[in-house]
């Protein structure tokens, strides 16, 4: 079974991202993938600060990426830009730990002003990771949130045929990824199909 990885960025116990994070898993179980979300506000902070990737707490996520097919990394949009609670676990990482994964960038945000992040800094950290693919990111604007007793849940309508089409494309990406895992798979088990 594909398994993915769905990571949120903000500090905020009460998040926006958090809970599109939440739903986006809802989602990948639904359509038979395997799907975990961490907050990564839940790590150890100090851990975190000075990088310790083997420290307990994060040594399991770690792991639990390098294991996935894909990723989904949901960030709000901080000063223009991703969060640094993002940054700082991604410069945690080895610089190829997104080596033949499919990455879905999704951030949300208060303004349409900041849109191109996504695709001027966001993206651009993302390949420098070797994802093998990074699929259309998609930008959140909190008017696609509804208020609930305990937080927000993202308004299924609001979010719109754009952020599905990522979705699904994201989803496609992922299966692939899975098709050549089982591919490289059996040539590890039949040397001369290497061949071929
Ligand atoms: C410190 C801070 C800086 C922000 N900067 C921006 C920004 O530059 N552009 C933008 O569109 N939204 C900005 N926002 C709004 C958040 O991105 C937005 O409300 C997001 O949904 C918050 O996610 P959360 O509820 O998961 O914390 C900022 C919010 C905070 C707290």
């Amino acid at each position: 079974m594909a398994s993915v990885l769905v990571l949120s960025g903000s500090p905020s116990k009460v998040s926006r991202t958090a809970a599109l994070a939440d739903f986006i898993v809802r989602r990948l179980v639904a359509d038979g993938l395997a799907a975990r979300h961490v907050a990564l506000r839940t790590l150890p902070p100090a851990d975190l600060v000075a990088a310790h990737a083997g420290a307990p707490g994060i040594a399991e996520v770690v792991a639990e990426l390098a294991a996935a097919d894909g990723l989904v990394i949901v960030t709000p949009t901080y000063k223009a830009a991703y969060s640094g609670l993002t940054k700082i676990f991604l410069d945690l990482l080895p610089q190829s730990a997104l080596e033949d994964k499919a990455v879905l960038p999704i951030a949300t945000g208060g303004s349409l002003a900041h849109v191109l992040a996504l695709d001027y800094s966001f993206r651009a950290v993302l390949h420098s990771m070797r994802a093998r693919h990074v699929v259309q990111s998609h930008f959140v604007p909190d008017s696609c949130f509804l208020k609930t007793d305990g937080g927000y849940e993202p308004d299924e309508t609001a979010l719109g045929p754009l952020f599905y089409a990522a979705f699904d494309e994201f989803r496609r990406s992922v299966h692939a990824h899975e098709h050549f895992r089982s591919v490289d798979f059996v040539r590890s088990l039949v040397p001369s199909a290497t061949k071929v």
